[in-house]
């Protein structure tokens, strides 16, 4: 089975990007990690980054047609993308939310919502790059 990963605004600079609160793994490596974890458990995994929200919402109208499971982690547009959140209504296979940090213990009110939560089986956040392997088992498991 083939699934996508798809990673929002400002996760292409993971390593770097506020190590002590998003971890020290970078973009290419949590890609890598990715496909080794998905490889595991017997899936095809694709990884995507992208700062432009017409991008990942193009990959979602995709995955929508294909009837692609997806992890999504969409970043700050989580909190405010009301096009995205139509975007995931549209999904007609599995979509799973995950946030390398937990948006709901964090002190700005702006994070303690999610537009993407609704349409996910399941939410996975606060276990940094782990949470990936996490979801791609939930996918795997079906
Ligand atoms: C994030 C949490 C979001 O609040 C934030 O805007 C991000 C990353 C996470 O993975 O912890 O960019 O989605």
């Amino acid at each position: 089975m083939r699934v996508l990963v798809l990673n929002g605004p400002n996760l292409g600079r993971l390593g770097r990007r506020q190590p002590e609160i998003y971890g020290t793994t970078t973009s290419a490596e949590l890609a890598e990690l990715c496909v080794g974890w998905g490889r595991d458990v017997g899936l095809e995994v694709e990884v995507r980054q992208t700062n432009h929200e017409g991008e990942l919402l193009d990959w979602l109208n995709a995955a929508a047609d294909d009837a692609t499971p997806v992890v999504l982690n969409a970043a700050a547009w989580t909190h405010y993308s009301w096009a995205i959140y139509d975007a995931c209504a549209q999904l007609t296979a599995p979509l799973v939310e995950v946030h390398l940090s937990d948006p709901r213990q964090r002190p700005e009110e702006f994070r303690h919502t999610s537009v993407v939560t609704p349409y996910a089986v399941e939410v996975i956040a606060g276990l940094g790059v782990d949470g990936y392997r996490r979801a791609l088992e939930v996918l795997a498991r079906g």
